[in-house]
């Protein structure tokens, strides 16, 4: 690499270090939350509530707030880094443990496993957790990324379309999917098991999660790589059935739904990994949610060089010409 580029990659990775600690009353905020509260809904309301506590934004919001760079570049380094440590504190509140703070001298995704875990990760624990987060970081105009342009092509702020990413991401249809996904796997239990689910479930016309994709119409290149690495989990953590029966779900899926272009997406493999890992189902999405934040961010600023508000038509197809009948008379 470059010698500028190490430089900026370095000074990137101070910034982001130097911003995980969240404010004291974001804890507040975490610790009024149900202890049931599912963690994608915990992360949301930690980055509503952090917008404010950012010191740049009251200066920056109106009508030119898109133009304002450099505080829009501070923000963005804020949400990235303060995420991973609002989805660890409330994933350790909810547990009735103390929090975690965070460390300046970890990599973003060990020090992301230290605060959920309050021990260093092991080398090959980070690295598989930083090749996730590299693996979700970006993904085109998938419907969250979409959805936080909608919102910030209002001049709305960061915070908030990363609220609406967030939101959008939750869903099943979407980043929900990977915890959707081991659930099924858990349920069906074993390999055996494996073809009379598929066949009920597309019989009652309901879908395979983890499985087909907006614009994939082949294998999911991420789902490739990770599932690399959950046949190497799934060796080391005794997991092994849980592999086979996803594996055997590929194989069925593919036999029955390949011609039409339905492979294994991303959610599919991801999920084994985290669980292997070691992280509860639910924390999945926010991991999803953490990594996407860039993406989200990084169109953001790129559609605020040169904004214009989305605003979609719909075209009526219903019935015209009705006449209005007063309510005492319907
Ligand atoms: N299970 C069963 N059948 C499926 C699946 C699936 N997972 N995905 C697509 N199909 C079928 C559809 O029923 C349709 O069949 P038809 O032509 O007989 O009606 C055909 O494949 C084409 O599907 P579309 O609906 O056109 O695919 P679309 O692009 O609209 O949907 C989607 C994409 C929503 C992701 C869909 O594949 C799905 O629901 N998958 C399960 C949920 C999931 O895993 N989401 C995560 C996606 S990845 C991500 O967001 C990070």
């Amino acid at each position: 690499m470059e010698g500028s580029l190490i430089r900026e990659l370095d000074d990137f990775r101070k910034k982001l270090a130097n911003e995980r600690e969240v404010p004291s009353k974001i804890l507040d905020v975490l610790e009024a939350l149900p202890k049931s509260t599912h963690p994608i809904d915990a992360l949301k309301v930690g980055v509503a509530a952090l917008g404010s506590f950012d010191p740049d934004l009251p200066g920056i919001w109106g009508q030119h707030i898109h133009k304002k760079k450099e505080a829009n570049l501070r923000i963005a380094i804020r949400i990235l880094s303060k995420m991973p440590t609002i989805v660890a504190y409330f994933h350790r509140i909810r547990e009735g443990k103390d929090i975690v703070h965070p460390r300046k001298d970890l990599t973003h995704a060990a020090n992301f496993l230290y605060m959920m875990w309050e021990r260093e990760p092991k080398n090959i624990e980070a690295k598989l957790m930083d090749l996730a987060l590299i693996l979700h970081a970006d993904h085109g105009l998938n419907a969250s990324t979409f959805a936080c342009l909608v919102t910030a092509s209002t001049l709305s702020d960061l915070y908030s379309a990363v609220v609406t990413g967030i939101s959008t991401l939750k869903g099943p249809l979407h980043g929900g999917a990977n915890e959707q996904a081991l659930k099924m796997l858990m349920e069906i239990g074993s390999p055996d098991a494996v073809r009379e689910y598929i066949k009920q479930k597309l019989e009652r016309k309901e879908r395979i999660t983890g499985f087909g994709h907006r614009v994939y119409k082949a294998y999911d290149p991420r789902a490739r790589i990770l599932k690399k690495y959950a046949r190497m989990l799934a060796k080391e953590t005794g997991q092994e059935d849980l592999f086979n029966t996803a594996v055997e779900v590929e194989r069925v899926m593919i036999e029955i739904l390949g011609t039409k272009g339905v492979f294994p997406n991303v959610d599919f493999y991801s999920g084994q990994v985290y669980y292997m890992l070691g992280m509860p189902m639910d924390i999945f999405t926010p991991i999803f949610a953490i990594s996407r934040a860039s993406g989200w961010i990084g169109h953001v600023l790129e559609y605020w060089e040169d904004n214009v508000l989305i605003r979609p038509r719909a075209l009526y197809i219903g019935p015209t010409g009705e006449r209005y009948v007063s309510l005492d008379k319907r």
